[in-house]
């Protein structure tokens, strides 16, 4: 039977690299013979995104799911940077555990990971910093650099211990030699012991999960990504930044007084073009709510059904985009990149044992993670012997600061009545929204 390295010195790219060390996934071998041409060359692929900054992440193809609630259709990527100075090296950002092997080893296509003088961990949530104590076991010497938070939960986390630990403060340098990296603290995106790293004299931002985007690519760079990529962003910015608007507000801030060449963050592509992801930013963060009208809703039998398209029609009829999510088979992700910039949100649910239906409860608590600006929404549904939907929602709704402008909740099927009733209800939210954004304008 071949062994695992056997395996590998029969593939002729990785032959073709000198590669011949077995890499191990899950603490099991990888079967070479199954994996992909782009998998293949991610193994070993190192790119110098500017001047002796390269890119020495990793692809998570197969992963699927991030923080056990975020879908992640095309997987997602860590990427770390190796900054090569004249006298230090610095290893910005590590990698998801389990990726270690593939770190040190593109790493290593560089200098010798042993070598490593510092590293900089911009966040401690493990997708980033879990192979931090990997790294620091191979290069020794090497020192943690992080915020003072930062430190203090590389501690708790990872066991890093103080004396391994230099703490930085806005402004503050490191000289690599001929090479200065900038730290700049920015503050809960995502947890609060964020900062960015600047490399000075070239202006590469490293920014960590701040502009990033779930994606696993073999094309590292925004331009070769196509017009996609910014609907993946926005779904990105909507789970991991909306929750943290005003620190949005200030990095953007922050980033506008920089002179910044390339932003490379931790996750999806790095933008050689820095004004496409600031301006899709600025726009999410701080431009106007749109005339548009998220519908979540469930029907079991029909009925609320039935209230949704009349709801839909009114909307539309009123020259409001009405997007309707059947939270059934809707993806959560497509509802929240809808709800950065909505400027209303009615919510349809039967009465379930005298509550909201389990999937409309469950939008209610994501909607409370991720705080969309808009704050307008209405509630409706349909029930059977006694009703309760309404008001639970209603009650949660305004406990999150919304303004509900009614609820309606109609006995089995829909008369005539009803359905006007429901779409009085949605006409009123429409001329709201319109009113809202025209004023916003
Ligand atoms: Fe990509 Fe907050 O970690």
């Amino acid at each position: 039977m071949n062994s695992p390295t056997n395996h590998c010195l029969k593939n002729p790219l990785l032959s073709n690299v000198g590669f011949n060390l077995a890499f191990h996934k899950n603490n099991k071998p990888i079967d070479y013979n199954i994996l992909t041409v782009i998998e293949l060359t991610d193994l070993v692929k190192v790119v110098e995104v500017a001047p002796e900054v390269f890119w020495v992440g990793v692809n998570d193809w197969n992963r699927r799911v991030f923080d056990s609630f975020i879908p992640l259709p095309y997987g997602t990527s860590y990427n770390a940077y190796l900054i090569v100075g004249n006298e230090h090296t610095a290893l910005v950002d590590t990698v998801n555990p389990g990726f270690e092997d593939l770190l040190l080893r593109k790493v290593s296509r560089v200098v010798k990971p042993e070598t490593i003088d510092y590293v900089v961990m911009n966040h401690a949530e493990p997708d980033h910093a879990g192979g931090i104590p990997r790294v620091l076991a191979t290069a020794q010497n090497a020192k943690l650099v992080a915020t003072r938070r930062g430190i203090e939960m590389a501690g708790v986390y990872y066991g890093v211990p103080p004396e391994r630990a230099v703490a930085v403060k806005d402004g503050d340098s490191i000289d690599l030699g001929g090479k200065t990296l900038r730290f700049l603290e920015a503050p809960w995106l995502h947890w609060p012991e964020t900062m960015f790293t600047l490399q000075a004299e070239r202006q590469v931002l490293l920014t960590c999960d701040f502009f990033g985007t779930h994606m696993a690519s073999d094309r590292l760079f925004a331009e070769d990504v196509g017009d996609g990529l910014l609907k993946e962003a926005k779904k990105y910015y909507a789970e991991i930044m909306m929750p943290f608007t005003l620190f949005v507000q200030r990095a953007l801030d922050k980033v506008a007084g920089l002179d910044v060449k390339v932003i490379a963050p931790s996750h999806g592509p790095v933008y050689r073009d820095p004004k496409r992801i600031i301006a899709a930013y600025e726009e999410w963060a701080r431009g106007p709510l749109k005339p548009k009208v998220v519908i979540a809703y469930v029907s079991m039998w029909g009925n609320t059904e039935a209230l949704t398209q009349a709801i839909v029609e009114a909307v539309a009829a009123e020259g409001v985009e009405a997007i309707p999510y059947n939270m059934v088979v809707a993806d959560v992700a497509h509802v929240a990149s809808d709800l950065v910039d909505a400027a209303a949100v009615l919510f349809g649910s039967p009465t379930l044992i005298g509550g909201p239906h389990p999937l409309i409860a469950s939008l209610l608590e994501v909607l409370r993670c991720i705080r969309p600006r808009v704050k307008l929404g209405a509630v409706y549904g349909s029930y059977g012997w006694g009703g309760g939907a309404a008001a639970h929602l209603k009650n949660r709704l305004q406990s999150m600061g919304f303004e509900v402008m009614g609820t309606l909740e109609v006995r089995g099927k829909p008369g005539k009545e009803d359905l006007e009733k429901a779409a009085g209800l949605a006409q009123a939210v429409a001329r709201k929204v319109k009113e809202s954004v025209i004023k916003i304008k």
